[in-house]
C-alpha cells in the first residue's frame, strides 16, 4: 500500500498524463483540419503514447494495492494561432511534466517510499527525451523557416517523426 500523500501525488500525475494525451490529440485535429498531416500523424502518435505514460501509473498505483483514481480532465484548448504555437505549447507543456516529475522523485524520496521513487526513474528519463524532442521540432523550424514552401517542408519532416502511423 502506498501512503496517502504518495498515492495523491500519483494519482494527481495519472489526471496530468491523461490531460497531455488529449492535449496533443487536440492539436493533432487542429494540423488535420489545417492541412498539416504530417502533425497531426505525429501529434496523434505522441497522444498514445501518453496514454500509455498514464496506463503505467494506473498500474503501478493498482499493483501496490493502491486504487488508481479516474478523474475528470479539463478540456485542452482547440485554437492555436499557427504551427509554431502548437509546438511552442507542447515544449512548455512537458517542462511543466517534468517539473512535476521532479516533484514527485523528490517527495517518494522524502517519504523514504523507495519503490516509487525507483518506478519514476523511468519517467525521468522519458521527460529528458520529451523535452529534447519538442527542442528538437523548434529547432528544426528555426533551421528550415517558413518562407516559401517552408511551412510544407517542416510538416513533412515532422511527420517522419511520428513512431505509429494514423488509422486512415
Ligand atoms: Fe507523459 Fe509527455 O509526458
Amino acid at each position: 500500500m502506498l501512503k496517502d500523500v504518495v498515492l495523491k501525488s500519483l494519482n494527481e500525475q495519472i489526471k496530468l498524463e491523461h490531460y497531455s494525451a488529449n492535449l496533443y490529440l487536440a492539436m493533432s485535429s487542429w494540423c488535420k483540419v489545417n492541412g498539416l498531416d504530417g502533425s497531426a500523424n505525429f501529434l496523434y502518435a505522441h497522444s498514445s503514447e501518453e496514454m500509455m505514460h498514464m496506463h503505467k501509473l494506473f498500474n503501478y498505483i493498482n499493483e501496490t494495492g493502491s486504487m488508481a483514481q479516474v478523474s475528470a480532465i479539463d478540456a485542452p484548448p482547440m485554437e492555436f494561432k499557427d504551427l509554431r504555437d502548437v509546438f511552442e505549447k507542447t515544449f512548455e507543456h512537458e517542462k511543466f511534466v517534468s517539473k512535476k516529475i521532479n516533484e514527485l522523485v523528490e517527495l517518494t524520496f522524502a517519504e523514504k517510499d523507495f519503490s516509487s521513487f525507483n518506478f519514476l526513474q523511468w519517467y525521468v528519463a522519458e521527460q529528458h527525451e520529451e523535452e529534447a524532442l519538442f527542442m528538437g521540432i523548434l529547432d528544426r523550424m528555426d533551421v528550415i523557416g517558413f518562407d516559401g514552401r517552408g511551412l510544407y517542408m517542416v510538416d513533412k519532416e515532422i511527420g517522419k517523426l511520428a513512431t505509429v502511423s494514423q488509422p486512415q
